[in-house]
């Protein structure tokens, strides 16, 4: 660079700059070609499936029910939640965010049972954090187990994709083997049920729960950009629910699971759910690699002596 004069150096430097913009919307971020798993299955109508959880007002069911609004505005965020418990299984939505100046709002699909183990409840969590300043959404995961509220174990991603524009789907495996979280059919996270892992692995039935909320405190350094309720409602829009696992009966108590012969530790057929394949795991690899930009298995500031899982390869 030293040797170029200066009325080169600057168009160079132009050239240089555009160039790695463009390959960072078209290079990294095409994903890989997976198993589209979220093809196997049949979708829930939300009528059905979830009943309000709060916000009644707020919830707005289209399409016979195939699709549900859920809108924050000050009056209220709303959520819904489904009226089966599950223990392991699939679990899916096509979500659309928001679009426009989203700083402060939470959009989440994720599954607990703290309203019945309040002290020991067990959580796994997609939650989809707008951007402090512009449009940008992130995603962020999440694992709590035996009520290991404590120890926080999030991971957050970039996205390859403008998540306003169009529904993508956002996935969670949960059985006896592991836990996944997938964007697209790809995996970002696998949390394996190791030793290591196992005091604070998921056990116990879970309710699943769309929802969305005003995150100011909780999302964005503390109150430093919070929703700004010029621009609402945000509203997000949830389609193509899965939830095919095994159901705990509220009334009966007792648990079934949605394909016969099939058990509650492998609720779910087929050989990608209880391993991860090559394909999905080179994925997974290059999801890691490219998008994601936290994991507290590597923030030595927060955890002086990480958690146990984090030192296993
Ligand atoms: C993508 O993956 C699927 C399933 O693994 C495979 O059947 C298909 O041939 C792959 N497509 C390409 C273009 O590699
Ligand atoms: C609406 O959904 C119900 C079941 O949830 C179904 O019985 C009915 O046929 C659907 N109606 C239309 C118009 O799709
Ligand atoms: C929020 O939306 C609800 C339902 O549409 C409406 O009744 C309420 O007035 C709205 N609140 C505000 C502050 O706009
Ligand atoms: C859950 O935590 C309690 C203490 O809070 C502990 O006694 C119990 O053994 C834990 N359960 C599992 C399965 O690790």
């Amino acid at each position: 660079m030293a040797l170029l004069p200066k009325n080169v150096f600057f168009p160079a430097l132009l050239v240089f700059c555009l160039t790695v913009e463009v390959l960072a919307r078209n290079g990294p971020y095409t994903p890989p070609n997976v198993t589209r798993l979220t093809d196997r299955f049949s979708h829930l109508s939300y009528n059905r499936g979830f009943s309000e959880f709060y916000g009644g007002p707020n919830i707005q069911l289209i399409s016979n029910g195939s699709i549900v609004n859920i809108k924050l505005n000050k009056s209220s965020g709303s959520g819904l939640v489904s009226q089966n418990k599950y223990h392991y299984g699939f679990f899916s939505a096509a979500i659309k965010l928001p679009a426009g100046f989203s700083s402060g709002v939470v959009v989440a699909f994720y599954m607990s049972n703290a309203d019945v183990f309040p002290h020991n409840h067990d959580e796994i969590d997609i939650e989809l954090l707008g951007h402090e300043k512009n449009k940008d959404w992130v995603l962020q995961t999440n694992i709590y187990g035996n009520g290991s509220v404590s120890t926080g174990r999030e991971e957050k991603f970039r996205l390859w994709f403008d998540p306003t524009a169009q529904f993508h789907h956002y996935s969670i495996i949960w059985n006896s083997h592991h836990i996944v979280f997938l964007v697209d059919d790809v995996p970002v996270r696998e949390a394996p049920h190791t030793v290591a892992f196992s005091s604070v692995y998921p056990s116990k039935p879970m309710s699943v729960y769309a929802t969305i909320w005003d995150g100011s405190q909780w999302a964005t350094h503390g109150g430093k950009y919070p929703v700004n309720y010029k621009y609402a409602p945000f509203v997000a829009s949830f389609g193509e629910m899965v939830m095919d696992g095994c159901k705990l009966n509220p009334t009966e108590a007792a648990q079934s699971c949605s394909k016969s012969g099939l058990s509650s530790l492998d609720p779910v057929d087929g050989e990608e759910f209880v391993k991860l394949s090559r394909q999905q795991s080179m994925a997974m690899e290059w999801s890691r690699k490219h998008l994601m930009f936290y994991s507290y298995c590597r923030d030595p500031s927060r955890y002086k002596v990480l958690p146990p899982e984090c030192n296993v390869k």
